[in-house]
Parts: C-alpha cells; structure tokens; sequence
C-alpha cells in the first residue's frame, strides 16, 4: 500500500469499484461539479474559509478522549473516543456538508438537494444551507421520519423542506433514489451526498473533507501516547465516517483498521447490512462496490436498527480496501449495538447514536483480548439524542 495509493483515477475508479455509471444529463452535472471541486481543492481562499468554519462554528479540533473507566473494565487495550459527537449538530456529518455547501455557492447554485437516513445529515446540511442561504430539500423515508422524527423537527426549524420518501422499504436507499431523481429533473440545483457513495466526484469529495477525523487523531494520539494507535474502529453505513479516520493512516501499515458493518437481527436471519462481508460487486445509486444481492441478482433490502446504517450498498473505497485485505471488517448485531448504547452512558456518561455504538461493541471486544500496552481509537461519529427514544420505546 506504501506509496502507491493514489486512488481514485481520474474517472472515479478505485480499483474495480466506483466510477459513474449514469445518464449523460447527470454526467454533465457531474463533470461540472469534478471541475469545481478540483479547482477549489487548490483554492487558499476556500480553504481558509472552511478551515474557519471548521473551527469556529463547528468547534473543531474534535476531542481524543481516553474511556477511562470502559478501559479499566474490559482491562485490556485503552479505548480512545474520537469526539465527533461533539460537533455543531451532533456528528460527523457537518464536516462534509458545509465544505460541499460552500463548493455549491462558489458555483453559483441557489438550491440543495440532499437524502438522508438518520436525519444526521439532513441536519447537517439544513444547518449549512441556512448559513449559507441557499434553498433545502431532504428527501427522507418514511420509515426513518417516524424513527427520528426529531431530526425532521429539527430540519423544518433551520428553513429545509423534508419531503416524505413512501416508495420501497422508505429508508435511505429509496431516499437516495428520488433524491437523485429530483435532481435530474433540477440540474440547476446541487446534490449534496452525505457518505463516501454515489457516482464520483462524491466518494473522493466525501472522503476528502472527512479526512480532517484521522488528520487531527494522528497528531492527538502522537500528543498523548507518543506513537501511533494499534487499531482503529468505526462504523460503516457508507463509509463517510471510517474513511474519515482511516485516510490518513492508510500507508502506516502497522495501523490496523477495523470497519464494523451492521449485522442487524443476526447474519444468519438474512436481515442485516453487511454489504462488505456479504455484498457481491455490482451497481448501485450510479457507482460500483460491494452490495448486497438477492439469488437472481437483484439489488437486496438492508437491515439495520440504525437508520444510518441501513444501506445495501458501501463505498468505493471501503470496498476496495476490504477486498485488498487493508480493512477488516466485523459484524455487530442491533442487541449488541444497544448493549454498548448503554454501556457507554452508564461507564463514560456520553450517550453514542445507535450507528457509533456499533464501534463501541466492537471495540470493547477487541480490548478484552488485546493487551493494556495496545491502543484503539474508536470514532465516535455521533451522539444519541436521536435514538434515545426508539431504543426505550421500541429496542429494550
Ligand atoms: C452518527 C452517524 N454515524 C454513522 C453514520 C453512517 O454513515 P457513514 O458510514 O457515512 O459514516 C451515520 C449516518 O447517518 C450517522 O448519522
């Protein structure tokens, strides 16, 4: 991996995976926004401002924080807490919305489009699109509006129109699905993807702006323990959040990087969203990867407690690194992720959203067989405000 990283290609390739597999309206729009974002990629301007932003009104550096009392539990390894749920609206998301938000008014746009499946997103770029006064809309399933309906509220109050997505499973595939639907028929507009997915320039845009999560780990973990981690543990629905971590470690081979899928009512039942493990390459939402199929091929429905994760598909890259063995990937059940949900509040006093809790399961296994003198970070890519009531009412 040394050195000959340097993925994606030009068109979006990495490896077998990504690339844009979509009409050529969409690829106009597409080529447009590549040529945008490579320009202000070398911006100083841009990249002062969103630096700014990340700051001041996001409250970056997030905190590396050591679980003290989750380490000494489990007394192996020490579990570190990458704090992403202590950014401005309660996750990772806002790292990628306000710099696409910010790409999307230096083109000129004047109206958003966005999906979105735990309303993180959605929030995030409601937030972005009210500072940057520009029109919202958030396509979210009808499912998912009933499990984080404060998150709807949440989106209404900051100006976004959430429009109801009541096709298929009314989850975060079908939301993608007319999201992107309406943005054919607006191509004025700018889509705004939330998670390393859809057809490039998103999976590499995506990944960029998130990898701001792993640049500043590495220099914390530097600070604090004087070397580089052992391990590194996020959650994957997308991918967003793991490749936000995993970037900047990718050629320091000695990291170990653990992607933890959600493994739903169990592997065996069949409902779950273990696209990498179980997933075969195929086409989805305009790009190649790692997705889940049924016997003739079709695209299969995902399962997950956790809106964020419910997805039958993963990125490009992910899926390109768990098939180069760089990434390995685990399974976490919904009892599991609920387990550690409240694990982490009664040990630490921080309330994870139901996504995040995967990781932390993950991790807390991982520490009980790895010794003390190893160290794990865990990205704690939001907080759980908006599952607390589902998990009392519906997961316990
Ligand atoms: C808090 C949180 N973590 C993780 C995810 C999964 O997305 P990704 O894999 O892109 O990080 C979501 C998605 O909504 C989320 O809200």
């Amino acid at each position: 991996m040394k050195n000959r990283y340097q993925n994606p290609d030009k068109k979006g390739n990495f490896g077998q995976f990504g690339g844009a597999i979509v009409p050529p309206v969409l690829q106009e729009n597409l080529n447009q926004v590549t040529r945008a974002y490579e320009k202000l990629k070398q911006d100083k301007s841009f990249q002062a401002k969103l630096e700014s932003l990340l700051k001041d009104y996001v409250g970056r550096p997030s905190p590396l924080y050591l679980a003290e009392k989750l380490t000494q539990k489990y007394r192996g390894g020490k579990i570190y807490l990458k704090r992403e749920d202590l950014n401005h609206t309660g996750a990772h998301k806002i790292n990628n919305t306000l710099g696409q938000a910010l790409l999307a008014k230096k083109m000129g746009k004047k109206k958003i489009i966005c999906e979105t499946g735990a309303g993180q997103h959605g929030v995030a770029v409601a937030t972005a699109a009210s500072l940057m006064n520009l029109e919202c809309e958030v396509y979210m399933g009808r499912r998912d509006i009933i499990n984080q309906h404060m998150n709807v509220y949440r989106m209404k109050l900051l100006g976004a129109r959430v429009k109801e997505v009541k096709r298929g499973k009314q989850t975060l595939k079908d939301a993608i699905d007319e999201a992107l639907e309406a943005f054919i028929k607006e191509p004025s507009s700018f889509y705004l993807l939330g998670s390393v997915v859809g057809p490039h320039p998103y999976p590499m845009m995506v990944r960029d702006f998130q990898s701001i999560i792993g640049k500043e780990a590495k220099k914390q973990i530097i600070k604090k323990e004087g070397r580089l981690p052992d391990y590194l543990v996020a959650c994957v629905g997308g991918g967003s959040n793991a490749m936000g971590l995993f970037y900047e470690f990718l050629k320091e081979e000695q990291v170990k990087l653990i992607a933890v899928e959600p493994a739903g009512l169990g592997e065996k039942t069949g409902k779950h969203g273990l696209s990498l493990k179980k997933g075969k390459p195929g086409i989805i939402h305009g790009f190649k990867c790692q997705v889940l199929k049924t016997r003739k091929g079709e695209i299969k429905e995902s399962y997950s407690a956790a809106s964020g994760l419910d997805y039958p598909g993963v990125g490009p890259e992910p899926s390109l690194l768990y098939k180069e063995k760089r990434l390995k990937e685990v399974g976490i059940t919904d009892k599991q992720a609920v387990k550690a949900f409240q694990e982490l509040s009664r040990e630490e006093g921080i309330i994870p959203a139901l996504e995040s809790a995967h990781a932390i399961a993950y991790a807390t296994k991982l520490a009980k067989k790895t010794s003390k003198d190893k160290v794990i970070i865990v990205n704690l890519s939001g907080r759980g405000d908006k599952d607390v009531k589902n998990v009392y009412e519906n997961l316990t």
